[in-house]
């Protein structure tokens, strides 16, 4: 049977790789990689690509970047034509980026029945993008795969049917494993002079934090006050980029001589930064996870998450930009918890996401 596979964004990346591995294994899925291409840039897609192994896609969409309501009916407009030439048995979407509820909405008014792998956060925060997009997926979904318990919680609390639910753990996960061993000799700290276990990482790229100056400054000077205690590797997704240098902030960050600006990395170098830094500091969704995987200290920049247990019992806490120097006063005290690995996030997610399709699709 032919499965689609979408991928669309860099956090994207890690979650299909290791299911379209594992199902390529098989002699009975025939995948079909579907890039959407709402990234675009070398080093947020192809070489994120490159380092998971995977192959060019089947189908590329070009889409590129745009409006809300212009990337969302860009890709539907565009990933319908390939589904009715193509009839797949089954689309898997997978995160909350707008490419995955455009495709599940594809899907779902084409009658082919739609996974959802990463099913069932919330934020509770209709203000987020992401939210939205979690919403409408898991509406229309007909598979709900879920990375943790709490997941299946808020779609059961929601009069979700039981039987589309499958808690299978959190896939990235499975990208860690699959590349351990080039991440531990990937050396990326060394190259740019940094001990281990002993400077900040930082990335920012949500709207509600980057793209105003009434948000962004407070955070860079909040990130210029850690430097003062050690290294800060602030590495920059393009949007946050572009915010640093139209508000002028990029000449203050330049005479910053403990803060290290760089572009986005590919995913070996960029897991190889992590797993030797002190703590990170973020607003990403999958940073909260991958630090609570390898035990290291997260301030959040948010004000809410949908990965909640990675508060609860992992090492991840929310900050605002007024408590960051407070919290990171207690991480270099070590007065912070160790975190625990939820179940299921143990590398084997896609043979568990696999062996759920066999059994539902009768094979
Ligand atoms: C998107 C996702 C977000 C995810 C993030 C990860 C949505 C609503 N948002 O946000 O959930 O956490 O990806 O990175 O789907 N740009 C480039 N090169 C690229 C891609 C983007 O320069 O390859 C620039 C463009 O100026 C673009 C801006 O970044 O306008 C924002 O890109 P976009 O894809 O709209 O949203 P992200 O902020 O990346």
């Amino acid at each position: 049977m032919i499965v689609h596979l979408i991928a669309a964004a860099r956090p994207n990346f890690m979650k299909v790789a290791p299911l379209l591995h594992a199902m390529n294994r098989t002699d009975w899925i025939e995948t079909k990689l579907i890039h959407t291409g709402q990234h675009y840039d070398h080093n947020m897609s192809d070489a994120i690509l490159r380092d998971l192994k995977v192959p060019a896609p089947d189908y590329h969409l070009n889409i590129g970047s745009g409006s809300h309501a212009e990337q969302t009916g860009n890709v539907m407009i565009e990933y319908e034509k390939i589904c009715l030439a193509d009839r797949p048995d089954w689309i898997v979407v997978v995160g909350d980026v707008n490419s995955t509820a455009a495709c599940a909405m594809v899907g779902a008014k084409l009658w082919i029945p739609v996974i959802h792998l990463e099913a069932g956060l919330r934020s509770d925060d209709r203000k987020m993008p992401e939210e939205i997009n979690r919403l409408v997926t898991d509406a229309i979904a007909d598979v709900l795969w879920t990375p943790s318990a709490d997941a299946d919680e808020n779609l059961l609390a929601e009069g979700t049917d039981k039987a589309r639910v499958s808690m299978i753990g959190n896939i990235m996960i499975d990208s860690f494993e699959m590349l351990r061993a080039k991440i531990e000799e990937a050396g990326s700290r060394e190259k740019h002079g940094l001990d281990a276990g002993s400077y900040a990482i930082a990335t920012l790229h949500r709207p509600s934090n980057v793209d105003s100056m009434e948000t962004l400054e407070p955070i860079v000077d909040a990130l210029l006050n850690v430097s003062t205690r050690l290294p800060v590797v602030l590495v920059a997704h393009p949007r946050t980029k572009k915010s640093i240098d139209e508000n002028g902030l990029d000449q203050l960050i330049a005479a910053a001589p403990n803060v290290h600006i760089l572009e986005p990395l590919p995913y070996i170098q960029f897991m190889s930064m992590v797993k030797d830094s002190r703590v990170v500091i973020t607003d990403s969704g999958g940073l909260q996870e991958e630090t609570t995987y390898l035990g290291i200290p997260c301030l959040t920049m948010r004000e809410n998450t949908e990965r909640p247990i990675t508060v609860s019992i992992g090492t991840n806490r929310l900050v605002r930009a007024d408590t960051l120097a407070e919290n990171l006063n207690d991480v270099l005290a070590g007065n912070w918890p160790k975190g625990e690995r939820p179940a299921l996030w143990d590398g084997k997610t896609a043979e568990r996401a696999v062996e759920d399709l066999r059994i539902r699709s009768g094979n």
